[in-house]
């Protein structure tokens, strides 16, 4: 019952080239066994190495102490401060003058800050809430575009200790206000509005519907972005340009315990209330830092753009953490990808001299169905690796990213992780591993990374099964804000002793992991469990489709029979004959038994606010159901009322 099929094969394969596997950080394959060998037989050892690499105030005593399971303690004794590990450790050397942050607003304005310089602003940030009575141990709500002062406000609160609670400057003010109620937030910083394909949001009139009404909110210290008149609310709201330039640029950083807490990043569940994902600061540091510098192979020249936004982890981890606690140079940039050209990503890679690129597939299809001829206008002959994250990516939009964009010899490193383990997981080593489309590939440094039936066996190679870690890593989450039994039953329940998110994957016989999706979005036809992600990957091999998405519906004869809904390409005529060769396609490329029963053309899918398909939204719709469970994070609530209307 808990195996899913695998019915998608892949052989293609592409070695790193000479010239990439001579530069990076490893490339020997043999050094590569030996390290990872050592971080699960020996992870004291590994770990306690690694970890010193990162400027501690105090060093630590123990490595890991798991004898209070599920909930792990991580280099204790140990004292850190995460935004001295970012910037002050830089200030000495030749990183000084670096530039750290460059940034791009959407309507073309740039802005950069050497390390020196971010260190300033951020030690006036600190000091401006340290003069407002913000301080260690307090949780502080950040609302805000992605303008440089978003990493800045970041940085800020982890140089006095306070936990951040970066809330997604889409979501609406009931999702910020449940988020600043649940997290008890003595502190908002947010933007007067930010820029979003040419419009304004008006994110300062945002908090103030959040805030009606709640009083542990004392401060609220606004970015001036876009200049519209806001109503201010004089005994708490205060700008933040005026704040600062009354601030000291010094402000020394708060030695941290390793196990305080460094942020809560809520995720959202399939249904209900929200979960505040609890990242602590020496663990969390370690895992960034190592991950960014092997995954994106961060030498001291490059130029690092992740398109992410850093209301999630994504941005947590590898626009802000990970990247500078490396001394790198990072792109951050407002706006829309497609504003005001479908050529803005090529544009700004060209422009800043991107190097290393991290992106989503969401984006990467987007990019496809819009054509080739924007990403062919600009120079992208800098970079050298190309990243993917935040679902499964399609070998067809590999293969894409990988000519298109990568100019057929940057390496793409597709990264499997989530908000709760802090960071990459499962990933090649862009110097390493030869990469087939589509695959994960390795569990990184100190991953003990299986696949399990629903008894806890260990299935054999190329079966599908649920993916679960059996040991404990330094950035895995802490726990769920304020709900202890939440964090046992949602990830150490379904297996015991085991950490389950709810992922499926195989393993083939090398030893390379291939994701399949979330096991609740897993179809059942005729008792074979399909894994929707290799239907959708059939579909869109095939050269008239963009994207697609598939759910199950009921069905009295086969049990459950599968539902497409497939975006084509803006020049392909929709029809009857479009249907039927779609689903001999998808009987060609994997078997009868995955053809849809059903197909609905669509112009739009529905997406969560950072890209992911919302199957369980199609599923209703399929069913001619009522929509069930929370829409709260739905991008645009349109695409469904479309979906369910408009049927060709
Ligand atoms: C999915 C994003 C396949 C997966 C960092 C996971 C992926 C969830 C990949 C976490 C990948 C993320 N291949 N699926 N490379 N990366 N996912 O918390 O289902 O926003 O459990 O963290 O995204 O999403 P989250």
């Amino acid at each position: 019952m808990s195996q899913i099929e695998s019915l998608l094969h892949e052989d293609r394969a592409f070695p790193p080239t000479a010239e990439f596997k001579s530069a990076a950080r490893i490339s020997d394959p043999a050094e590569y066994a030996e390290m990872y060998r050592e971080s699960i037989l020996d992870p004291e050892a590994f770990w306690g190495r690694m970890a010193r690499e990162l400027p501690w105030m105090v060093d630590f005593d123990k490595v890991l102490d798991w004898s209070d399971a599920p909930f792990a303690r991580w280099f204790e004794g140990g004292k850190l401060n995460a935004s001295a590990a970012c910037l002050d450790q830089h200030l000495e050397g030749p990183r000084a003058h670096k530039t750290a942050i460059r940034w791009e607003g959407e309507p073309g304005d740039v802005r950069e800050f050497t390390y020196t310089e971010l260190h300033a602003e951020v030690s006036r940030c600190a000091n401006a809430l340290k003069a407002r009575g913000t301080k260690k141990g307090d949780r502080v709500a950040i609302y805000m575009p992605m303008v440089p002062e978003l990493a800045v406000a970041v940085l800020a609160c982890a140089r006095i200790g306070a936990a951040h609670s970066v809330i997604f400057g889409g979501f609406s003010s009931k999702a910020l206000r449940d988020r600043i109620q649940d997290g008890d937030c003595s502190t908002v910083i947010c933007a007067d509005g930010g820029w979003r394909r040419g419009k304004i949001l008006p994110l300062k009139r945002e908090v103030d519907a959040a805030l009606e009404g709640i009083d542990s909110v004392h401060t609220v210290l606004v970015v001036r972005r876009t200049e519209q008149e806001v109503a201010w609310f004089k005994e708490r709201d205060t700008w933040y340009h005026e704040a600062l330039a009354a601030a000291d640029a010094e402000c020394a950083p708060e030695p941290m315990d390793s196990e305080d807490l460094l942020f809560l990043l809520y995720t959202s569940g399939s249904t209900g209330k929200p979960k505040g994902i609890m990242h602590t600061t020496g663990g969390y540091m370690v895992g960034a830092y190592l991950s960014a510098r092997f995954v994106f192979d961060l030498r001291e020249d490059d130029v690092y753009w992740c398109s992410a936004d850093i209301g999630w982890i994504t941005g947590h981890s590898y626009i802000v953490y990970g990247p500078l606690s490396n001394g790198a140079t990072v792109v951050m940039y407002e706006g829309a990808p497609t504003t005001p050209h479908p050529g803005r990503f090529w544009e700004i890679c060209e422009k800043h001299k991107v190097t290393v690129f991290y992106t989503a597939p969401t984006a990467i299809r987007t990019f496809m169905r819009l054509g080739e001829e924007h990403p062919e206008k600009f120079d992208l002959s800098r970079l050298r690796l190309l990243g993917s994250v935040g679902e499964a990516i399609n070998p067809e939009a590999w293969i894409w990213y990988r000519r298109v964009i990568g100019g057929d010899r940057c390496p793409i490193v597709d990264t499997w992780w989530q908000t709760e383990t802090g960071s990459i997981m499962i990933t090649p080593l862009p110097g390493v591993h030869d990469t087939p489309p589509g695959s994960a590939m390795r569990p990184f440094f100190g991953v003990d990374a299986v696949i399990l039936d629903e008894a806890g066996a260990e299935l054999p190679a190329n079966q599908g099964g649920l993916l679960c870690i059996k040991k404990p890593w330094p950035s895995m989450l802490r726990g769920i804000w304020g709900d202890e039994q939440r964090y046992r039953d949602t990830y150490w329940s379904e297996i015991p002793g085991v950490y389950f998110a709810g992922d499926g994957a195989r393993r083939d016989e090398q030893g390379n992991f291939w994701i399949m999706g979330r096991v609740d979005d897993v179809i059942n036809v005729s008792g074979h469990r399909l894994s929707t992600m290799e239907v959708e990957s059939a579909l869109v091999s095939h050269p008239k489709v963009c994207e697609a998405a598939v759910v199950a519906r009921p069905d009295e004869i086969t049990g459950q029979a599968i539902s497409a809904f497939v975006t084509v390409g803006a020049d392909v005529e929709v029809s009857d004959e479009l249907r039927v060769e779609l689903g001999e396609h998808v009987t060609q490329e994997i078997g009868k038994l995955a053809r849809p029963r059903e197909m609905r053309f669509t112009d739009a899918l529905p997406k969560t606010r950072s890209g992911k398909i919302m199957r369980r939204l199609l599923r209703d719709v399929a069913a001619g159901t009522e929509t069930s469970g929370d829409t709260s994070t739905i991008e645009d609530l349109s695409v469904l009322a479309k979906l369910r209307g408009d049927e060709i």
